[in-house]
């Protein structure tokens, strides 16, 4: 065994997340498909296309991630499959996720199943989608449909992936289907997708008391670009609750609160086994009165700000332990149900990997009970109006030829799979500041305000 810089439990699942749209290709009965066709949509005119295959053959990216020695998958069902039009349901789509399922399973690997990762039926995009108010109840009907059919080969379901970044980007910023800038609109999908969160949280518990039912829930830190700005903070606030708290807030303490609404929602509350985190980045918010990114904001990185491809956020592990803190108020279990970066040339990956897995790491110290990391994700693929262009992929793919290669991260990741942790030969390799010894060189060379200043950034965010 290598010597470890930290040991994770036992029983810690180490998996992947992927989703359907992005990964099975020709899913041309729901929103996402019809709003590719339109130029301007997606980066580069780019489609989804035949994506990864998974529909057809998912079986060697399974192998694939058997081999780096995972124990958990995390994969979502396409309801336009399942549901092609409404109320006709598909046996064929049902026996072929079931065989999916099985699949993973006897390649060791645990399923948990997201029941909503973005897409819509088309015929339920037509209805108004997320606006009209009778979609939570055919969601919890096209649930109870899945967890009849799927239940003996999973009990740990996801309802919903990230209803913040579904309203955000679809009803906000207008990037994502159906293209909404409507801040109103916005506020009643959210309210929706809890809503329908609910309801499939009972209707999964009624037909398996046992399930472990939660939710995947996008965390970003929001932070004044200059913390002695009292609007910076101020609207650094303002994003944390109207992007952050939104969500939970009406499951958790049973309130609805902006932009989701005003006022009760007990009848949401409790309805949550355990919850997700899906972290990336922080954003450093600064007010900007003109080139405003949303409302009177932008962000603003400070002058050291490692950045990662693609305009994607800043690299910030501590945000990682952030995050958890936070959630771990909550008293519920936890599972890190994404957490990855754009990194074709995976020149940041086998760092940022260490590093968030690092925080992941502190927080389970504190006590906090996470259960699980979902990286994501295995190969690249469709990455929604990035189109191919991001690619967060521990394998590489080329979409024309269906070739993939690995990148050098799949290799670290398997290696901390295996080991439980993470080796100090690996720290010392690519993340070096996760090694003491290197820090204290590093601290000998500098000032005492310079070591205390670096104190406050430290990755391994030590006290
Ligand atoms: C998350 C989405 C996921 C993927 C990653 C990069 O917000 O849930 O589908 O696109 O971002």
């Amino acid at each position: 065994m290598p010597e470890l810089l930290c040991r994770f439990p036992g029983d810690f699942r180490w998996g992947v997340a992927v989703a359907s749209h992005q990964v099975e290709g020709d899913n041309y009965n729901n929103q996402w498909w019809a709003w590719e066709k339109d130029p301007g949509h997606i980066a580069e005119g780019h489609r989804s296309g035949s994506a990864c295959q998974w529909w057809a053959n998912p079986e060697p990216d399974l192998d694939r991630a058997a081999q780096l020695g995972l124990n958990a998958l995390r994969l979502s069902l396409e309801w336009s499959r399942i549901e092609p039009r409404p109320d006709v349901w598909d046996e064929a789509a049902l026996s072929r996720y079931l065989s999916l399922l099985r699949a993973i399973r006897a390649r060791g690997m645990e399923p948990m199943v997201t029941l909503h990762h973005f897409t819509d039926p088309l015929w339920l995009a037509e209805r108004g989608g997320w606006e009209n108010p009778e979609t939570p109840e055919r969601f919890a009907q096209y649930v109870h449909k899945v967890v009849e059919a799927l239940g003996s080969e999973c009990n740990l379901w996801c309802t919903v992936n990230e209803p913040n970044v579904y309203a955000f980007f679809g009803y906000v910023q207008g990037l994502f289907p159906p293209g909404k800038q409507d801040l109103r609109a916005a506020g009643v999908v959210l309210r929706h997708l809890m809503e329908a969160h609910a309801r499939a949280y009972r209707a999964i518990h009624a037909v398996q008391p046992l399930a472990r039912v939660g939710l995947a829930h996008h965390m970003r830190v929001f932070d004044p670009a200059c913390a002695l700005s009292p609007l910076d903070r101020f609207l650094a606030w303002f994003f944390d609750r109207a992007f952050n708290r939104s969500c939970l807030e009406p499951l958790v303490h049973g309130r609805l609160i902006f932009p989701a609404g005003r006022g009760d929602a007990s009848h949401l509350r409790g309805t949550l086994d355990w919850i997700g985190l899906n972290y990336y980045t922080r954003d450093p918010i600064a007010l900007a009165l003109r080139r405003a990114e949303f409302l009177l904001a932008r962000r603003k990185y400070g002058p050291g700000a490692e950045l990662l491809d693609g305009g994607y956020g800043e690299f910030y592990p501590l945000g990682m332990f952030r995050c958890l803190r936070r959630l771990a108020r909550l008293g519920l279990p936890i599972y890190v149900t994404e957490n990855g970066l754009p990194d074709a040339d995976d020149d940041q990956r086998p760092r940022y990997l260490l590093t968030h897995l690092y925080q992941v790491w502190r927080a389970i110290q504190q006590g906090w009970p996470v259960g699980g990391y979902y990286h994501w994700t295995l190969v690249d693929n469709f990455e929604w109006a990035a189109g191919w262009t991001l690619r967060f992929g521990l394998f590489a793919l080329d979409p024309e030829t269906q070739i993939r290669q690995p990148r050098p991260s799949a290799q670290v990741y398997a290696a901390v799979v295996r080991s439980r942790g993470i080796p100090v030969e690996l720290a010392v390799q690519y993340a070096p500041e996760l090694r003491p010894a290197t820090r204290q060189a590093q601290q000998g060379r500098r000032s005492w305000l310079g070591r205390h200043c670096r104190e406050l950034e430290d990755p391994r965010g030590n006290p």
